[in-house]
């Protein structure tokens, strides 16, 4: 039998446990990244939590024949059919039916890896934006195409795989019509933003918004608006990512 005594010390050694694999992660981190970096990543997000969000605008790298990653055996990444997605939807993976609709409607693309048969990534890409939140939308006008939603899940993450979707965007659409994939990153989300540079390696400059008494205000600074992408109050109705 455990006394109260000895349970407290099993509470305390996991707390102990606990705390000391964070402060490895978040050593290795700081090794990897620099001080500055993973500071500023935190701070982001805890603004984010009181309703500021800042997000980083990149274009990507679109030139016709650069290196595809090799992947890990049994990994697929390829165009998928949206309708194919439905199984997958409301089990954990991010994907709800009304978001899953709107991509539909919109005439979306999607390209998903699939790990002997099962989703364990997808992205998808559009020609006319796409909500962000249930009231903004991105709006892209006709010199972009906007990448959006990328996801791997988590038993599956850093081998290459949202690598591998960001080299098969372009295969909807034709590279001759001069359009340039766009996408954003929140700030705090380091994953996200230390990705692949070579994909992404123009960083035009900062969307967001702030959530007061909750409304959302978006803004954009002006080289992506130059470029044709903005974050905007929401005019159509529907899906909610
Ligand atoms: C962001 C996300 C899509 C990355 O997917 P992924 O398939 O694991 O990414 P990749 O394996 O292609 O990563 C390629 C490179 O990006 C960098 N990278 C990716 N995840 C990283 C992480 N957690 N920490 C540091 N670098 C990371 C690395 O340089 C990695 O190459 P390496 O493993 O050879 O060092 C995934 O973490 C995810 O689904 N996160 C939750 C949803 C999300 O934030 N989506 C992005 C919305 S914009």
């Amino acid at each position: 039998m455990i006394n109260s005594s000895g349970r407290m010390g099993n509470r305390v050694g996991r707390a102990a446990e606990s705390a000391g694999a964070y402060l490895a992660t978040r050593k290795k981190l700081i090794q990897d990244h620099g001080f500055i970096e993973i500071a500023y990543s935190a701070i982001m997000g805890r603004l984010a939590r009181f309703g500021f969000h800042l997000f980083l605008v990149e274009l990507g790298d679109d030139s016709p024949g650069i290196a595809f990653p090799e992947l890990d055996p049994g990994y697929t990444a390829r165009a998928a059919d949206l309708e194919e997605l439905w199984p997958w939807v409301g089990k954990d993976y991010g994907l709800s039916e009304d978001f899953l609709r709107g991509a539909i409607a919109r005439g979306d693309h999607c390209v998903a890896n699939f790990f002997n048969g099962e989703l364990v990534g997808y992205g998808f890409v559009t020609k006319v934006g796409a909500p962000v939140t249930d009231q903004l939308e991105v709006v892209i006008d006709d010199r972009l195409i906007y990448r959006y939603k990328g996801w791997t899940h988590p038993d599956h993450r850093r081998k290459h795989l949202s690598h591998a979707r960001g080299r098969l965007n372009r295969q909807f659409f034709p590279l001759t019509d001069g359009r340039r994939t766009v996408d954003y990153v929140a700030v705090h989300n380091l994953a996200s933003k230390l990705k692949h540079p070579d994909i992404h390696p123009v960083r035009l400059g900062y969307c967001g918004f702030v959530r007061l008494f909750g409304c959302e205000h978006p803004f954009t600074q002006r080289v992506p608006r130059r470029f044709g992408f903005r974050l905007a109050r929401r005019h159509r109705g529907g899906d909610i990512p």
